[in-house]
């Protein structure tokens, strides 16, 4: 059978094995797909034995998404956009192809979640490479706006100097504002940073949440996340943690390797109860 994996360090509480499992299971594939912590320094080595001995694809995740941005022969328009790959694939001859899904799998959830996006006015928070990897998949959706704010300013800055040409490509305003001045109420807000993570939400200002407003968390976890019970306390029409982005970013990796789309709808939902 075909072989994936998972790499990071830490692996132990990755959800990919069960997710690509279940996938594997409802598209009928045959394929195998495991777990492996990789020691800090050792990625390269890795990857080149996987490969070699016939590994056909890899998930990489934390600390590893830029060596594996470099290891890669040949990068998608997006990978080289976000900086970082959480999928290589082992190409017919050999060399490695390089995805980022992140961004894809952000897309699809909003859209499972009934959210707009064309014409829409966005409030991406947050500039490190959580951020930078959605913003080409959400301009390929024509937003009217995404406006990126960071707590370090000049890092939303230089984001959006790296995307005001694609911005163009596909007639969107792309901006940097500092948080204080997010003052005007958005369509969608989207929380890339981990704040959530240590029960903290971002400082952005009560008036860009109005009941029009549907908020996205990235983060997920046992529950609402810190960062969505703040938007909800603050009238947001809608919050939605990341649990979805995690299926929905799997599911484009598996459609890389095998060209199928697995439904991500009953992942999820068992997903969901495994958390509770
Ligand atoms: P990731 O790959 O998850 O985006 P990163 O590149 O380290 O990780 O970026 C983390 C982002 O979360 C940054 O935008 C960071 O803000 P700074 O640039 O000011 O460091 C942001 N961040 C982390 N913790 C935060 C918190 N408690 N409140 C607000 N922003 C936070």
């Amino acid at each position: 059978r075909d072989r994936y994996l998972v790499v990071g360090n830490p692996i132990q509480h990755s959800k990919s094995p069960f997710i690509h499992t279940e996938f594997a299971k409802s598209t009928g594939e045959q394929l195998v797909y495991d777990k492996q912590e990789v020691a800090i320094g050792n990625f390269t080595d890795f990857m080149t034995a996987f490969f070699s001995e016939g590994g056909k694809g890899c998930n990489v995740t934390v600390p590893f998404k830029e060596e594996a941005f470099h290891f890669a022969s040949e990068l998608t328009e997006r990978a080289e956009l976000a900086g970082a790959v959480n999928t290589l694939k082992r190409l017919e001859d050999g060399r490695i192809l390089g995805d980022n899904t992140d961004g894809q799998g952000l897309v699809a959830d909003l859209l499972a979640n009934n959210v707009t996006l064309k014409g829409s006015r966005i409030l991406l928070i947050g500039a490190g490479g959580a951020a930078k990897g959605v913003i080409l998949p959400l301009l390929a959706h024509q937003p009217e706006s995404i406006t990126v704010t960071n707590r370090t300013a000049e890092k939303a800055s230089a984001l959006v100097e790296q995307f005001s040409v694609y911005a163009e490509r596909y007639q969107s305003d792309v901006a940097a504002i500092e948080m204080a001045q997010a003052t005007q109420s958005y369509d969608l807000i989207i929380n890339s940073t981990a704040a959530s993570l240590s029960g903290e939400y971002p400082a952005i200002p009560t008036e860009a949440i109005d009941n029009g407003t549907v908020v996205y968390d990235m983060a997920y976890g046992q529950g609402e996340t810190s960062s969505n019970q703040w938007a909800n306390s603050q009238g947001a029409s809608k919050t939605i943690d990341g649990l979805g982005m995690l299926v929905g970013q799997a599911a484009e990796s598996f459609y890389l390797w095998r060209g199928i789309r697995p439904e991500v709808k009953t992942v999820l939902i068992a997903l969901r109860q495994s958390l509770a």
